[in-house]
């Protein structure tokens, strides 16, 4: 069989389903070629499963500190078990609501592996499909493991993120290798549900992309409800056995072992981009191994366009998303808002939550920027006491010249949330005084972004 659309999207994960609804949005005929459940990594195995996966966790914490704030749950007790069905449900529950957006936008599903074509073709399975406008490539990416140290990803003992959604049980003792958005995530899960967890990563801090001050909060928080945390390490080697692993670690000059019941590899995904026809179609790939794109997101080939992890860091559902709405603007003949690369939230939904949006310290230090930075704890902010979430704190970084929000960093209850307020600035070019003249709500924590303001200032009010 043989069909004709404006535009084919190969990948149906937060890329390619945006893309899609906003490419039919504009009038163009839409299919989209996915393989496995629509809504991709995001819904199905990553960002919406955990989320559900770390408020059971957040309640599993409340109810252990819940006589503090008059309350009597009796003894805790957790089933990981029943935490994940729930998280499984609401996944699917958004997946069937990607189905749903497609058959209300009529895009066309196609159920399948799809391979790039020249004359920006599609075959999938005997099928082909022709797209007179344009392909998109959004296949996404999956976790790595780490061979080079023998431990390959054994779906028992050595397991990634895509096995950990799926545990009955949580297990006795893990250790987490590799302390990014993944890795943190999960430590604060399992430790929620009982198991003994050591979370290594190989740079100097945890988090290590995010700001020094909120690696350092969140590795005094972890250590402080009993996560051992090793910085700076390596794992030399890794024996993985039936029902426990060895680890070989060396930190500070020493090598210890380290023997747990599982291990979970968060060290980072690599890029779908192998068995899809890319190089029969003239699309290159980076040294890093992303899909060389220009500003209009088109690849190497004229035609084939790419979006979402595919075409680049940050690897992000969010980044994708806007990615795919602009692509296809641009192929209506629409002049989208150009992106702001610059400009895209992180986010760690760990707890304390960390947010944060432009430059680091380092990074305004590296860049030689006249800077000086605005800080405001949430042990000092009337809200976060009474809520008892008074770890972590907003930090500014302004331009000392022109008021500029050269970046953000916020750490604490509800961060996540919070970090669009700065968003929103930095899209608009709002200076830190800008920010500040706007009236924060009170009791909010979002008022302490306004002290951290004033404090990049050296006026604030309320310390
Ligand atoms: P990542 O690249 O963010 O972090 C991996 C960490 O592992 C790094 O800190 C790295 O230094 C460390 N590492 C690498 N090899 C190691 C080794 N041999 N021993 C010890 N440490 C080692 O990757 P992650 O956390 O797996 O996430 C993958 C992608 O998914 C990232 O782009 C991330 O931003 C994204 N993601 C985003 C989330 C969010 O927005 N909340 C949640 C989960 C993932």
């Amino acid at each position: 069989m043989a069909s004709q659309f404006d535009v084919i999207i190969l990948g149906g994960g937060p890329a390619g389903y945006v893309a899609a609804i906003r490419s039919a949005q504009l009038g163009m005929s839409t299919a989209v070629i996915e393989k496995d459940k629509l809504g991709g990594v995001c819904v199905n195995i990553g960002c919406i499963p955990t989320k559900a996966l770390l408020h059971s966790a957040y309640i599993a914490r409340l109810l252990r500190e819940a006589k503090e704030f008059g309350i009597e749950a009796g003894a805790v007790k957790t089933d990981y078990g029943v935490a994940m069905q729930r998280s499984r449900k609401v996944s699917d529950q958004n997946s069937k609501g990607v189905e749903f957006l497609m058959k209300k936008n009529k895009v066309t599903v196609v159920k399948g592996s799809g391979v790039l074509l020249p004359g920006r073709k599609v075959k999938v399975g005997g099928d082909s499909h022709e797209a007179k406008k344009a392909v998109i490539i959004a296949t996404g990416s999956r976790v790595k493991g780490l061979p080079q140290i023998g431990l390959e990803i054994n779906k028992t003992t050595v397991i990634s993120s895509d096995e950990a959604l799926f545990l009955e049980k949580a297990p006795a003792s893990l250790a987490i290798i590799g302390a990014g958005a993944v890795g943190m995530e999960f430590a604060d899960i399992f430790h929620a549900f009982g198991t003994k967890v050591t979370l290594i990563e190989a740079l100097p801090r945890i988090l290590p992309l995010e700001d020094p001050e909120a690696s350092d909060a969140l590795a005094k928080s972890y250590k402080k409800r009993g996560i051992d945390v090793i910085p700076g390490a390596k794992v030399k080697k890794g024996t993985a056995g039936k029902d426990k692993v060895t680890l070989e670690v060396e930190a500070n000059g020493a090598t210890q072992k380290l023997e747990v019941a599982t291990v979970l590899m968060a060290a980072g995904r690599a890029v779908n981009t192998e068995n899809i026809g890319l190089a029969d179609c003239g699309v290159q790939v980076t040294e890093r191994g992303f899909i060389k794109v220009d500003a209009g997101l088109q690849t190497t080939a004229p035609g084939y366009y790419a979006i979402g992890d595919v075409a680049g860091p940050p690897m992000l559902a969010h980044k994708g998303m806007r990615e795919g709405v602009t692509v296809t603007e641009l192929l209506a003949g629409k002049k989208p808002h150009a992106i702001r690369y610059d400009n895209v939230p992180s986010v760690t939904y760990c707890h304390p939550e960390v947010a944060s949006i432009g430059l680091t310290e380092d990074q305004c230090k590296e860049r030689k920027l006249d800077y000086v930075a605005g800080r405001f704890p949430f042990s000092a902010n009337g809200r976060a006491r009474g809520t008892g979430e008074t770890e972590g704190f907003v930090k500014l970084l302004r331009d000392k010249t022109y008021g500029e929000i050269l970046g953000a960093h916020i750490v604490g209850g509800h961060a996540s949330e919070i970090i669009h307020e700065l968003a929103v600035a930095r899209e608009n070019e709002y200076t830190v005084e800008e920010v500040e003249l706007a009236i924060h709500a009170h009791p909010t924590m979002s008022e302490a972004v306004a002290q951290a303001a004033l404090d990049s200032l050296g006026r604030v009010v309320d310390m």
